[in-house]
């Protein structure tokens, strides 16, 4: 019995130590790739992924949709607000007449958090270079 109550006591001791070097040690995690990503990349992966997006967007030639470098830029240049349109509230700017196309995806990134369509305008924008 006394036996168990000292690994308990040394399991506890262990865990408790292991958390208040936490903050210590996250510094270093940012030299991994896989722990901390930027918003580009997180959202790079949304794109091509759930989002989808990348049936009809490419990088710099129009496809079915404008080229991710257009809409960046006509973004920037009007100074409009990517994350209010993907939920839908916002008007379309760069191609008005294709916009019903464009609609259907609302579906998709309306179930999205905001990190996450914060993300996927830091990867729009990225493409703006
Ligand atoms: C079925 C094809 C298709 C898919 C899939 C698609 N888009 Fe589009 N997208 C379009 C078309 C067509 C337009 C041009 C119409 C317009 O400007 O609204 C457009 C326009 C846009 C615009 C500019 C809107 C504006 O103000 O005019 C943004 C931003 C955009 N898409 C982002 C996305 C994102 C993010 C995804 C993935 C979640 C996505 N699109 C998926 C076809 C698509």
């Amino acid at each position: 019995m006394q036996k168990l109550l000292i690994i308990f006591t040394l399991l506890v001791l262990v865990s408790c130590k292991k958390e208040s070097q936490e903050p210590f040690g996250k510094p270093q995690q940012t030299a991994d790739s896989t722990t901390i990503k930027s918003p580009e990349i997180v959202g790079k992966e949304i794109f091509e992924n759930k989002g989808n997006c990348i049936a009809c967007h490419l990088p710099d030639k129009k496809l079915i949709g404008p080229s991710l470098h257009d809409i960046a830029k006509i973004y920037k240049d009007k100074n409009a607000d990517m994350v209010a349109f993907l939920k839908g509230d916002g008007e379309p700017i760069v191609d008005p007449n294709q916009y019903e196309v464009m609609k259907t995806n609302f579906a998709i990134t309306e179930e999205m958090s905001d990190e996450e369509l914060q993300a996927l305008e830091a990867y729009i924008y990225f493409n703006l270079k």
